[in-house]
């Protein structure tokens, strides 16, 4: 079982939307079981908050539902119990490496270093494009998959 936990500063927009995105995949790849995907936020500041409603409307557009979902702070028990930290942009890899302490394991990784054009996350935010931040992810999720079927994490 392979633990992943996709991490951005809210976890109401870009990181509940790698999650969800996530678990679709997966569940229409067969390979659900492999995995166990959460998401959480570096700051506190939305916590119990659901997912924000443009980025829960780009999931439904897809068919995707991350209705229950309610955001919460990582903390540095999550350091120890996931495998990957896939995080959305460089703030968050400095606030991660803060609150975890380092990363010992070296399980932090920002989601679009996967890809073959290393960056952040496009931040709709700032942008209002959620569509945008949904083809990023989409591109990054598809290269995280390739990485560990090439590594021989997953069948
Ligand atoms: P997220 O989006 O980090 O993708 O969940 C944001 C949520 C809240 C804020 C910024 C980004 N904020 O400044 O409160």
């Amino acid at each position: 079982m392979i633990k992943v936990l996709f991490v951005c500063l809210g976890n109401i927009c870009r990181s509940p939307m790698g999650e969800f995105m996530m678990k679709d995949k997966v569940l229409r790849e067969g390979i659900s079981e492999e995995f166990y995907i959460s998401s959480a936020g570096t700051s506190g500041e939305e916590e119990g908050n659901p997912v924000y409603p443009p980025a829960r409307e780009e999931l439904a557009k897809q068919g995707i539902s991350c209705s229950g979902k309610r955001a919460r702070k990582f903390t540095k028990a999550d350091y120890k119990e996931y495998d990957y930290i896939l995080a959305m942009e460089s703030r968050n890899v400095t606030d991660l490496l803060r609150i975890a302490g380092g990363d010992p394991d070296s399980k932090i990784f920002r989601i679009l270093d996967f890809t073959s054009f290393p960056r952040d996350i496009a931040d709709p935010w700032y942008t209002r494009n959620f569509t945008k931040t949904r083809e990023d992810l989409e591109e990054g999720l598809e290269s995280f998959l390739s990485y560990l079927k090439r590594e021989k994490k997953i069948k």
